[in-house]
């Protein structure tokens, strides 16, 4: 049975008009009055109408015009996403041994790996940022970085501290010669030195990375 409204009860429409009324004409409150609802129609039909206006214009301005073609940066892009597998890769492989490291030097380390991780995951957004930056479409799933990923995962096995180790200073080197490849493709092949320089920074904090693990390999107690 449809419920009857008593005569003594305010509608919804008489409560907003007698709450409106309580406020400035020239600063209605947020919530929608009845008696506005028809202006603030028009205004939104105003505001469609530009939107559609500015949306024609936006499709101009926002083709990329940097003096780098659409195969240019899809090129370079491609090498991004490639980069970026690996160091999503290697970022969580460090994660993984600063969860698992174990030994004598298993506080060193565990801080260690947290700092080198922190380090990747920015490197992570950098280079995800640098391929959107380009108009280009960054990998964000876990399937497409294993797909793209040329460093290797050993799941299930966790190795000692000194092994550990090693595998990072390989796989940061594998990154290190990978990356000096790419920095001069995006310059010759690509002429984009925007990324070129880019993947030259990334190439010294990969060094850098690099000579500080293989420092802890030159540690007797490791
Ligand atoms: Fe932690």
């Amino acid at each position: 049975m449809a419920p009857t409204s008593r005569p003594d009860q305010l509608s919804e429409e008489m409560i907003d008009a007698t709450l409106a009324d309580s406020f400035p004409a020239s600063d209605p409150p947020s919530w929608t009055l009845g008696r506005d609802r028809n202006e603030q129609e028009k205004i939104a039909g105003v505001a469609v109408t530009q939107t559609s206006t500015i949306n024609d214009k936006e499709k101009f301005i926002m083709k990329t015009n940097i003096d780098l073609s659409e195969e240019q940066r899809a090129g370079v892009v491609k090498i991004l996403n490639t980069l970026l597998s690996d160091e999503y890769l290697l970022y969580t492989k460090t994660r993984n041994y600063h969860w698992n490291v174990t030994g004598p030097q298993f506080n060193d380390l565990h801080k260690f790996f947290e700092e080198q991780y922190t380090q990747l995951s920015e490197i992570v957004d950098q280079v995800a940022e640098r391929g959107r930056t380009l108009d280009g479409w960054a990998f964000g799933t876990m399937s497409e970085f294993s797909q793209h990923a040329r460093l290797k995962e050993h799941p299930g096995h966790y190795p000692r501290a000194r092994e550990m180790i090693a595998n990072l200073v390989d796989d940061h080197e594998t990154v290190i010669r990978q990356l000096r490849s790419d920095l001069e493709t995006c310059a010759d092949k690509y002429h984009d030195m925007g990324t070129n320089d880019f993947l030259t920074g990334l190439m010294e904090q990969h060094e850098k990375m690099a000579w500080m693990l293989r420092a802890f390999l030159q540690a007797e107690s490791v």
